[in-house]
């Protein structure tokens, strides 16, 4: 029983979406490329307690909603079901709260319209209604003036704004005071926050946030597609190389020729900086390594350059949807001093990738085989940006 969640989210998505004027149902229409359910149960699923999770469908779209919701919650769906709506959001939500575990005590109720709500504000709200025990609910200040008009739109006052709150979702509840509310109810009210006031609870408000406005109109919906395509998805990437010294060849590191010193051994020129980073960006676009790509005795590239593979993994990277934001790379090793010529490693580094790159040296306090200078050994990462693959469906 311990590891049962204590807090349910009853997401409700069942509604039409009459004003939004769709094909379909508003929680199934996409937001650059992925459903409104799907973005809204993204923001659910990295609660920091784990929680019941309850999906109200759209009537008819059990299945559809069912299939987002497992995607959604990975290991986590032991905690997740499914039920269908009603005609009304007041309905939907109490098809949802007969869903609720036992050991549950403490209730959110959320809009999945509201698909870009962040997740510090369902947080916020679990947090805040077991520290006070009451109802709680995200809540913004008004911005515009607010006038009271006649029925033939002529003004007859202006609204003193100050104590007006916008009201967000997830609204919060101990359990029995929502399901007493619930039980209670005899007209349809607008939100959770209403019924539970109409039998004399107490509902407080918290901070909300801009981002967790409600999709309604077409409006919202291109404001929506245009905060998340604004959102670039990072990716990450490490390479690592290795080359023995070999006193017979000439050593060419970082694109750069160092007469006089040691080469180093390899089918390549053994550009073991050129190698890494190559392979750094490779894996951060997710397009495998270096020897996969290149084949280590193919044999055009006996000798290549450093710069040939570099020149390589940016062109399949950039054909993949990628940028480059920014590149490193730290060599280990004994030689050469690499210090005196950074600089000019560095801009060189910088024109084969079109991106900064930052280059150090290290050495190992003649531990291991860098230390013996037996050899040397390169780690870089390389950070790329994603274009939204999802962006032109
Ligand atoms: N909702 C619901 N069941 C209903 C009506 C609404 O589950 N019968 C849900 C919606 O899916 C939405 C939330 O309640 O996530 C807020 O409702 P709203 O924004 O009004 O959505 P719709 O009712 O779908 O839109 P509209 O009023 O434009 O038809
Ligand atoms: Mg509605």
């Amino acid at each position: 029983m311990s590891d049962c969640p204590r807090t349910a989210v009853i997401v409700v998505a069942a509604g039409r979406g009459t004003r939004l004027r769709a094909a379909g149902p508003k929680a199934l229409v996409d937001v650059a490329g992925r459903p409104i359910l799907q973005h809204a149960l993204d923001g659910v699923f990295r609660m920091r307690e784990p929680a019941q999770v309850i999906v109200v469908a759209p009537p008819g779209r059990r299945d559809d909603a069912e299939r987002i919701a497992r995607a959604c919650a990975g290991a986590a769906s032991d905690y997740v079901s499914v039920v269908e709506g009603a005609d009304t959001r007041q309905g939907s939500v109490a098809a949802g709260l007969a869903r609720v575990e036992d050991g549950v005590d403490v209730v959110l109720v959320h809009d999945a319209a509201r698909a870009l709500t962040p997740t510090e504000q369902l947080d916020a709200v679990a947090d805040a209604v077991r520290e006070r025990g009451t109802g709680i609910v995200p809540a913004l200040p008004v911005a515009d003036t607010i006038k009271r008009i006649t029925g033939s739109a002529v003004i007859e006052s202006t609204i003193d704004r100050d104590p007006l709150r916008a009201v967000q979702t997830p609204q919060g509840f101990p359990r029995a005071l929502l399901d007493a509310a619930y039980a209670a109810a005899t007209e349809p009210l607008t939100d959770d926050a209403a019924l539970v006031t109409a039998i004399g609870g107490e509902v407080a408000t918290i901070a909300g946030h801009e981002s967790a406005f409600k999709i309604t109109t077409p409006w919202d919906l291109r404001r929506a597609e245009l905060l998340v395509d604004a959102a670039p998805a990072l990716r990450t990437g490490l390479g690592v190389d290795v080359h023995a010294f070999d006193e017979d060849r000439e050593l060419w590191l970082a694109g750069l020729h160092w007469p006089g010193e040691p080469g180093l051994a390899g089918h390549s020129d053994g550009d073991a900086v050129s190698h890494a980073v190559t392979d750094a960006v490779l894996s951060a676009a997710g397009l495998g390594d270096i020897g996969g790509l290149f084949g280590t005795d193919d044999p055009q590239y006996e000798n290549a350059r450093g710069d040939v593979f570099v020149a390589a993994a940016v062109q399949r990277a950039t054909a993949s949807g990628f940028r480059i934001v920014s590149v490193t790379a730290q060599i280990i090793g004994t030689r050469p001093r690499f210090a005196g010529r950074r600089d000019e490693a560095e801009s060189e580094m910088r024109r084969m990738l079109g991106a900064p790159v930052s280059l150090t040296a290290t050495t190992t306090d003649g531990l291991g085989f860098t230390g013996r200078g037996e050899g040397i050994c390169v780690i870089a990462t390389a950070l790329l940006t994603a274009q939204s693959p999802l962006r032109h469906h």
